[in-house]
Order: structure tokens, then C-alpha cells, then sequence
């Protein structure tokens, strides 16, 4: 993966990606893990692909990985992965039931902390559709409001990062 190209296109949009580094192997690991047995996996946000290579990973032969991302330059590098799992689709992730079965688990890392409240609540509305949402976050101050589109959260810090991140494993029916 090229982090040139991650930190030149932090500098000219930093409000759509949020952070000037891709997520590291072990934040990428822990996410990636929290999609269980999911099936039909769809990603929100995934850069040049540091989550997505960590699920292809756990994903099961006959799965499916579908990579929603705004950025044009990231999805050709996302394209350059090779898996015929992976579907890389050019668009905002708030379009995703559009293309993808997004009913098992969304994967997001999409910056919602600096989105506009009502853009923030259409992701999270489409989120609490699917059996299980992952949202990377740097600072936790979105529990109160998640937890209003989920009955079960939890919260995990994985100081393994930079910068240091917390995981929401969200749950659209009590565990
Ligand atoms: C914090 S970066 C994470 C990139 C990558 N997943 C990683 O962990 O290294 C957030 C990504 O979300 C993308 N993004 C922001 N808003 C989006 C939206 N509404 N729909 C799709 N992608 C979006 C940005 O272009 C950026 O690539």
C-alpha cells in the first residue's frame, strides 16, 4: 500500500477522510475479527484498503466483501486487490443498499464525528438495518447517540494506533 497516496489526498480533502494515516495492521486485525461468521460483509470508508485486506483474511471462501468509498484515487487502489470476493463500488456509503445486501454486517470507518448530524443519521439509520456495525472512531463521544440505533454496544479501545482508536460493536438485536 502507498501512504503517499493516503497523506496527498488527506491534504487536499481532510474533512471526507478525517485522519492523514491509514489504520494500522492491528487496528485493521481487530476490526476485521468483529465481523464473526458474516456472510455478506459491506465496508463504508475503506481507503486504500487496510480494513479491507484484514477481512479478506477472516472472510469464509464463499464470501463477500463489497467497499463503499467516495475518494476515486483510493478505489484504484482498492481495485488493485486481487480476490473475487471484493466489489469496489465509487460512491457515498450512504447509497450502499443500492448495490449490496447490507442486511449482516457493515464495516465503517467513515469520519461521523465531523459529518453533518443529518448525514451522520442516515448512515447510522442504514447501519441499525444490518445484524452487526462496526464504527472505528478516534474519540468515543458518539455513544450516547449510537447507542439510540442500537440495543447492544460495545465499546473497545485499541491504543495500537495512530492515533489511538475505539471500536463500536454494534448489534441490531441483544446478544
Ligand atoms: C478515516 S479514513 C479510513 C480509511 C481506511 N478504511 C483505513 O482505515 O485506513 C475514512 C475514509 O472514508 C471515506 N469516506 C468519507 N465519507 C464517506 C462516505 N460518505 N461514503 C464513502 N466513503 C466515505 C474517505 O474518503 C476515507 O477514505
Amino acid at each position: 500500500m502507498d501512504y503517499k497516496v493516503f497523506v496527498n489526498q488527506f491534504l487536499k480533502y481532510p474533512k471526507e477522510i478525517g485522519t492523514f494515516t491509514t489504520s494500522s495492521k492491528f487496528l485493521a486485525h481487530q476490526m476485521a475479527r468483529a465481523i464473526g461468521d458474516s456472510l455478506h460483509v459491506v465496508e463504508f470508508g475503506s481507503g486504500t484498503g487496510a480494513i479491507s485486506t484484514e477481512i479478506l483474511k477472516v472472510l469464509r471462501p464463499e464470501g463477500t466483501l463489497t467497499c463503499f468509498e467516495l475518494n476515486p484515487t483510493f478505489c484504484r487502489e482498492l481495485e488493485k486487490i486481487h480476490d473475487d470476493r471484493i466489489t469496489v463500488v465509487n460512491d457515498l456509503c450512504e447509497n450502499a443498499p443500492k448495490y449490496a445486501d447490507c442486511s449482516q454486517c457493515i464495516v465503517s470507518s467513515v469520519p461521523l464525528t465531523i459529518m453533518s448530524k443529518q448525514q451522520r443519521h442516515l448512515i447510522l439509520q442504514l447501519a441499525a438495518k444490518s445484524k452487526k456495525f462496526i464504527q472505528l472512531q478516534y474519540m468515543p463521544v458518539l455513544t450516547k447517540e449510537i447507542k439510540q440505533y442500537f440495543p447492544d454496544v460495545d465499546l473497545k479501545f485499541v491504543p495500537l494506533n495512530i492515533p489511538p482508536a475505539f471500536v463500536y460493536i454494534c448489534k441490531s438485536t441483544p446478544a
